[in-house]
């Protein structure tokens, strides 16, 4: 039995103790499927600018793109906002994207039973909201030309630029319809078509793309999806969009499903894919043992799922903590009376006794 190269990037704030939790769940289910995973630790974000003065140390990108996987936690905090603007910690999540070519990033986003009291929306709302957001992840404004400053007649200023190519489109549209056709077979493609020349290009694409996988597709301006994301979560299916969009619209997903703390997320492409939770560093609750694990757990069923073609274990991940979340138990962010309190190692041991 060949072993697998799993790549941890614990990072900052509570990225230690996620990864910690995510990986010994990992590690189990994987070697209950018969399955060997073989683990290198390396640093990136602003624990590699303390120890390298880098955010992303060559070691750390040469360790990934020979690795099957990568699990990461988060990166960044307020130590690190002063630093120079091509040094901060985000640039080794950026870079990491930019050098796996990972143009897909997929954040499913399920309201769970147990969890649709928690989302701020009425639970008749929520309920039953089962979202899958495609995001465009190396292209955009994210990625193109940039200013950090510049004068021009006596004022400063700094600008960024918005640019999609038609492959870089047709391909994430691609992979959103083929997510479609294994889901409810409808896709919602996002833009700013009445105001961007790059989104105009993306309607017209994806519209080409769609019809050729013969999949249903509808388009919507941004700011009106944002609104129908609260109004009527229910009525979507696969969301596709570019990297901004999907940056800004994920997290109001996730917010809408109850916690950012639970959704994970899978940014996959041509080398071997990333997987982490869509919440940040939490440097406010970092060391205390009490951050919640569940995001970074779910996305290591993500990796198995996707870069091990092991749909047994991340099943049986899935299954585990919605049971461990049936039953009553939480961490400290979404702890309410009557249930009971757990902290960030005592929940890995519940999922970990689940499976
Ligand atoms: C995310 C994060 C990143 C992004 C940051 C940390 C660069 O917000 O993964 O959504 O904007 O893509
Ligand atoms: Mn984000």
């Amino acid at each position: 039995m060949s072993s697998k190269k799993i790549v941890v990037i614990p990072g900052d704030g509570i990225g230690p103790e996620v990864t910690a939790a995510a990986q010994e769940i990992l590690d189990l289910a994987a070697r209950k499927a018969g399955l060997a995973l073989e683990y290198t630790t390396r640093l990136a974000g602003g624990a590699a600018i303390d120890a390298r003065g880098v955010p992303l140390p060559d070691e750390t990108l040469a360790a990934a793109k020979t690795a099957d996987a990568v699990l990461l936690g988060a990166v960044g905090g307020p130590k690190w906002d002063s630093v120079a603007p091509d040094i901060r910690p985000e640039k080794a999540i950026l870079g990491l994207r930019k050098a796996l070519g990972l143009y897909a990033n997929l954040r499913p986003v399920k309201v769970s039973a147990a969890l649709a009291a928690y989302s701020p929306l009425k639970p008749e709302i929520v309920a039953g909201t089962d979202i899958l957001i495609v995001r465009e992840l190396t292209g955009g404004i994210y990625f193109g030309p940039k200013c950090e400053s510049e004068t021009v007649d006596g004022a400063e200023r700094a600008w960024d630029t918005e640019v999609y190519s038609v492959p870089e489109v047709a391909r994430i549209v691609r992979m959103a319809c083929q997510a479609a056709k294994g889901r409810r077979g409808k896709v919602t493609s996002v833009d700013k078509a009445n105001v961007l020349a790059s989104s105009r290009l993306w309607r017209r694409v994806a519209t080409a793309t769609a019809q050729e996988a013969g999949v249903d597709i509808a388009h919507m301006y941004v700011d009106n999806c944002a609104m129908q994301l609260v109004l009527g979560p229910k009525t979507f299916d696969v969301i596709v969009t570019g990297n901004l969009f999907g940056d800004i619209l994920s997290d109001e997903a996730a917010v809408v499903a109850g916690s950012i703390g639970l959704l994970p997320s899978a940014s996959i492409g041509d080398g071997p894919g990333l997987y982490e939770p869509i919440h940040g560093s939490a440097p406010d609750i970092a060391g205390q043992g009490i951050a919640n694990p569940v995001g970074t757990v779910l996305s290591a069923a993500m990796l198995l799922r996707h870069s091990l073609k092991a749909e047994a274990p991340a099943a049986a991940i899935e299954q585990a903590v919605d049971a461990v979340l049936a039953a009553g138990y939480r961490t400290a962010d979404l702890y309410r009376p009557g249930l009971t309190k757990v902290s960030t190692e005592e929940m890995a041991k519940l999922i970990i006794k689940q499976l």
